[in-house]
């Protein structure tokens, strides 16, 4: 490395989305043509340093022929890893970082990961930045998180479709979409797709309810079909969810769509059928507002290890990119739909059912 030249390395990690490549063009065009750094790419999160493995990457290393397809492509070149059993590792991990040479570290993360790697870099004195990603979005202090706009169109896109075969057959279409334990995604997506219910994990549900709007829809407003979107969170009004366990131990969230068409074809005899979303909620090109997110808190990133502003997260508020200390972020819980706030309201003016609200905390 030549005298006084930065190296810095960047990685991404926790569940995939679409926006992440863009952040990774973002930094290594700031860093290269900006401050003529060298960017190292670490492979697999904590993963790429345990395998003290790198990648150099460089502006006119990251093209086709001239094109750069960054923008346009999912998923994260550098790949992830979304679970923790690397940390049995810890010292191996900072070992790895250590021997890497790096001055300062990238890291683009959700509000898990985020937390796992503001803990290495602590124990391994590390001068981190990072960059919130999640099709969630609920990263604290982060109106958005890079990923979550494409997920709500890649939602609203399925919803557009499911309510012509819905209202060709006379069913109920229940769509089960992520979120973990936040409802940002059924939400902004339920209103984009004009669902009639909405069920959020903030809100607790109630079946009498839903099987009320679903009557209600019939004999009010002669129309005999209807679209529910359900976070894979959400909760009954004693607290009760759905979930399984996989193979490898995880517990994970999943089967609350398929109860909620059962309950709604048992106390309504209407014909119901349900969607889970899946990953495919994590996939597609990213939109617009992903790409231009990712690339701002990219280039912040950079111009905060410039500044050596380092234990900082890039953060988007009131249309602007803002450093917010790490420690701050992890003070919080993630971060959950604001009940009382503007948009559960416009569900509701919308004539959608959206849970119990007098009943929830
Ligand atoms: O946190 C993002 C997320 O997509 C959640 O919405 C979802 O519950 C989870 O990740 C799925 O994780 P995995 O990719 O490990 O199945």
């Amino acid at each position: 490395m030549e005298q006084g030249k930065k190296r810095i390395g960047i990685l991404t990690s926790g569940g995939d989305c679409p926006g992440l490549n863009a952040v990774i063009r973002s930094v290594v065009s700031h860093a290269t043509l900006g401050y003529d750094w060298e960017v190292l790419g670490i492979p697999y999160a904590t993963q790429g340093f345990i395998d003290r493995k790198a990648i150099s990457l460089n502006v006119h290393g990251m093209d086709v022929h001239g094109i750069d397809p960054l923008l346009s492509t999912g998923g994260t070149i550098l790949g992830s890893i979304n679970k923790g059993d690397t940390l049995e590792r810890t010292q191996d991990i900072i070992d790895g970082y250590k021997e890497l040479e790096l001055d300062a570290l990238v890291a683009v993360g959700g509000e898990g990961s985020l937390a796992i790697l503001h803990d290495l870099a602590e124990k391994g004195n590390w001068n981190m930045v990072s960059v919130p990603k999640t099709i969630d979005n609920d990263v604290p202090f982060t109106e958005r998180s890079v990923g979550f706009d494409t997920a709500v169109s890649t939602i609203t896109d399925a919803l557009d479709r499911l309510v012509f075969t819905a209202a060709s057959h006379d069913r109920v279409m229940v769509v089960e979409v992520m979120g973990r334990e936040v409802g940002h995604l059924a939400l902004h997506a339920g209103i984009s797709g004009g669902a009639d219910v909405i069920l959020i994990p903030e809100i607790p549900y109630s079946i009498d309810s839903i099987c009320h709007q679903i009557r209600e829809l019939r004999d009010r407003w002669g129309r005999r079909f209807a679209i529910v979107v359900v976070a894979e969170g959400a909760k009954t009004e004693s607290g009760e969810s759905r979930s399984y366990t996989d193979a490898f131990g995880e517990v994970r969230l999943r089967g609350i769509g398929e109860h909620i068409a059962e309950q709604i074809a048992l106390c309504s005899h209407v014909e119901s059928r349900v969607t889970v979303l899946g990953h495919v909620q994590r996939g597609g090109v990213p939109s617009p507002l992903d790409r231009l997110l990712g690339t701002a808190f990219g280039k912040s990133a950079v111009d905060l290890i410039a500044q050596g502003l380092y234990g900082h997260m890039v953060a988007w508020q009131n249309g602007k990119v803002v450093p917010v200390p790490l420690s701050q972020v992890f003070a919080k819980q993630v971060r959950p739909v604001d009940i009382q706030g503007d948009l559960v309201q416009t569900a509701q003016a919308m004539g959608a059912y959206i849970g119990e609200l007098s009943k929830s905390q």
